[in-house]
């Protein structure tokens, strides 16, 4: 089809394992000769060997700088799709990278279709000898609000065919860019990521505050005593309280 550059900015493909990131990346690269980055494919080839003998030689989080540092190389390019590995939206400085210069696409699929995917595949070191619903199901949950911090968009992809999702991604992220243009370059439906992780660390202190101030009630029911004991003092409100 056709051969031009499709967008000035690259496209990172996040989503879990087996939620078609390489082979939407294909379809795209077929489609309309976007040049593709398969992040565990360059890992593999620099390392020499397999990303699950990556994980048994070096362990998990060496595998985990490894891309890390891939993503910062991809800093220089543009137009370009690059195929994340699963886990590689869980650091936030890896986000971070992908939104200096790139828009983030979540692929999703219900974990009975990550099943399907995945099943005859050894090189997905995690999900050997846990290829079952309810092990991808839970992963899946324990990871889903991470990668939706993350995404630009988000295309659910079951029942849909490659032409589809691409049909669909291409039309959102063109939305979202003119909806950007207009708005002089804030089309945000959510705050951007750094202010979204900024402001999770903000609610955080202000619930650590909230327990603090709350804690010491709780050690006396005696209403008058409420608020005497209040954090951590070193005193509970039985210490403090002058016997009510
Ligand atoms: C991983 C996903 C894999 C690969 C590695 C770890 C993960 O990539 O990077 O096995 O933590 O989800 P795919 O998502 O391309 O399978």
């Amino acid at each position: 089809m056709e051969n031009k550059k499709l967008f000035d900015y690259n496209i990172f493909l996040i989503g879990f394992m087996g939620c078609g990131k390489s082979t939407i990346a294909g379809y795209l690269h077929d489609t309309f000769s976007m040049d593709v980055v398969e992040m565990d494919d360059i890992i593999a080839k620099r390392e020499g060997m397999s990303i699950s003998d990556i994980f048994e030689t070096h362990g998990e989080q060496y595998f985990r700088d490894l891309e890390t540092n891939l993503l910062v190389e991809m800093q220089n390019k543009s137009n370009v799709v690059i195929s994340c590995g699963g886990g590689t939206p869980m650091r936030e400085n890896n986000v971070l990278e992908m939104k200096k210069n790139g828009r983030v696409v979540l692929l999703t699929a219900q974990p009975e279709t990550v099943l399907q995917r995945v099943k005859d595949n050894h090189d997905r070191p995690l999900l050997e000898n846990n290829k079952n619903v309810s092990f991808i199901a839970d992963l899946m949950a324990k990871r889903s609000e991470k990668y939706e911090a993350a995404a630009d968009i988000i295309i659910q992809t079951d029942g849909k065919n490659e032409q589809e999702i691409c049909e669909e991604m291409i039309q959102r992220l063109r939305a979202m860019d003119e909806s950007r243009q207009k708005t002089g370059g804030c089309s945000y439906k959510q705050p951007p990521y750094i202010l979204q992780a900024f402001m999770k660390d903000i609610q955080y202190l202000f619930k650590l505050i909230y327990w603090n101030l709350s804690w010491g009630r709780s050690f006396c029911g005696r209403s008058k005593c409420e608020g005497r004991a209040k954090g951590f003092t070193g005193k509970t409100a039985d210490d403090t309280c002058s016997g009510h």
